[in-house]
């Protein structure tokens, strides 16, 4: 299966030699400054060919961010009961046939690549690295999807006394909510959704309402695509009113919520709070993630790791590194690479591709990693001096460090790209030991080359996702199941052979034959 998913998988290349690009295009002018030096870009994407950058920049040049009306609370309902009553022609539809739907989806994604990437751009401040992959992890979603729920939604014959046929159904449940943040506004927007669609639910969707053009945009392409327009419907606003309506709505079947451990709390509980059916919740939140380097690693491979982990996407990923522990053999010579590294990295206008950190979200952001950072400062010591801006621009937060006493001096999420170290000796596991006890469970980085001690601290480690000897972030749809426990989420993991299950009713039917 993950075979065929990877022949699905479209590679940077062929995205960018869809038919879209290879019409002759206008000739527009490309903004100068858009190159930089280098052309360096620490995303795993690479961009340093001309033919691929060409179509990119096109795209950015004629993109702008659309206004988009944001609902009020009032518009919920009718929301939900059209959804609702969309409910048994889309559920009814053969799941090859939305299936079908969903990847004529995926191949329109890829062939509005270079629009869908300045939108991330431009809306959510995504360097050019970042918005291909996300582009493809949207993609991912549709196809994985889509073909899970073809194989997992056959009726199941089961074993039974002679005389008796038993059959196992997976049915959709009826209309979800799905809400999801502006750090993937297209590709968890897009897995939420595509989950719920493919297993015959339907859905009134709530995206962060920072990054609403980007979700405006996906919704369009898929009712373009098939997706009958009132078995998807979106709402703009605020999580405070229309995502907290929504949640109380009459006739939703299920919640699946990305974002704060906070606010999914106050999720479950009005779930909880409401009469009639006891409704799921599918929460992912974040973490408070750490790496356990000990004094075997590489220090090269680790400095690499960790910049990648903590620093790309602007820390701004609930799988980003947060605390570093360095076994105290090895801290310095790390540290002093990690320093370099991160001086390296250009802070400025994510617009230009030779960025590596581009701007937080939005104000809110930058003032709370301001007061964290004001904080560090304070009561921490600087592992090295943060380099200046590449650009004046407004919300724009250096790579930094700072070197904390215990593990538990970390006890906050924090989402920029800040990062806290301690140093470490002795027992390792008592370390996991010390990390499982803050609560998070969501990534954990391991750098050693003992592989026993390795399997050890993955078997002790109360975590989702455990990466050894490279970065924690960017976890593939099929291939590494994504998702944590305790204050990061609920389960099922995002991209992962189970997740679909939990969109579904499963109906046993009995018949005396
Ligand atoms: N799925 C992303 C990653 O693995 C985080 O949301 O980095």
């Amino acid at each position: 299966f993950v075979h065929q998913l990877a022949d699905e998988s479209v590679g940077l290349r062929e995205l960018l030699r869809s038919p879209l690009h290879a019409s002759p295009a206008p000739a527009l002018p490309l903004p100068a400054d858009l190159y930089g030096p280098s052309r360096r870009n620490s995303g795993g994407v690479d961009l340093a060919e001309e033919a691929m950058l060409d179509p990119l920049l096109r795209a950015l040049a004629s993109t702008t961010v659309p206004v988009v009306p944001m609902a009020e609370p009032g518009d919920v309902a009718a929301a939900v009961a059209a959804a609702r009553t969309a409910f048994a022609g889309w559920s009814s539809t053969p799941v090859e046939r939305r299936g079908a739907i969903l990847r004529e989806a995926a191949d329109a994604m890829q062939r509005e690549l270079p629009h869908l990437c300045a939108l991330l751009v431009r809306e959510a401040f995504k360097t050019w690295g970042d918005a291909v992959a996300e582009v493809r992890e949207a993609i991912d979603f549709l196809r994985y999807y889509s073909r899970q729920a073809e194989r997992l939604m056959q009726p199941e014959s089961l074993p039974g006394p002679t005389g008796e046929s038993n059959e196992l159904r997976l049915e959709g449940r009826g209309t979800w909510a799905c809400i999801s943040p502006w750090n993937f506004p297209l590709a968890i927007f897009t897995g939420q959704v595509a989950a719920a669609l493919a297993t015959g639910n339907t859905v009134v969707a709530k995206p962060a309402e920072q990054t609403p053009a980007i979700a405006r945009e996906t919704v369009t392409l898929l009712h373009a695509a098939g997706v009958p327009v009132a078995a998807l419907r979106l709402l703009h606003g605020t999580g405070e009113t229309v995502g907290a309506a929504l949640v109380k709505a009459d006739g939703i079947a299920g919640v699946v919520f990305t974002g704060s451990t906070e606010v999914a709390r106050l999720i479950a509980r009005s779930l909880a709070d409401r009469d009639g059916p006891i409704l799921p919740l599918i929460a992912e939140t974040g973490g408070i993630n750490a790496m356990l380097v000990d004094s075997t690693a590489l220090p090269e491979q680790v400095a690499d790791a960790v910049v990648q982990s903590a620093f790309r996407s602007a820390g701004q990923r609930c799988s980003a590194l947060r605390l570093l522990c360095l076994h105290e053999g090895i801290a310095d010579a790390v540290l002093e690479m990690v320093g370099g590294a991160a001086r390296e990295l250009a802070c400025g206008d994510p617009g230009r591709l030779d960025t590596d950190v581009g701007p937080v979200i939005d104000a809110t952001a930058y003032d709370n990693l301001r007061r964290h950072v004001g904080r560090l400062q304070r009561e921490a010591r600087a592992c090295f001096p943060p380099a200046a801006p590449r650009e004046a621009l407004p919300n724009l937060v250096p790579p930094q460090a700072f070197e904390v006493k215990r593990v538990a001096d970390v006890a906050q999420e924090v989402f920029g790209p800040v990062l806290h170290v301690v140093r470490w000796s002795g027992d390792p596991l008592a370390l996991v030991d010390e990390i499982n006890s803050l609560g998070w469970g969501l990534t954990l980085g391991v750098q050693t080359r003992i592989d026993s001690r390795a399997q050890a601290i993955a078997a002790r480690a109360r975590i989702g996702n455990v990466y050894v000897n490279r970065n924690m972030i960017g976890a593939v749809v099929g291939v590494q199941p994504f998702g944590g426990e305790g204050l990061s989420g609920t389960g099922p993991k995002a991209g992962g052979p189970h997740y679909l299950l939990r969109f579904c009713a499963e109906r046993t039917v009995t018949v005396n034959t």
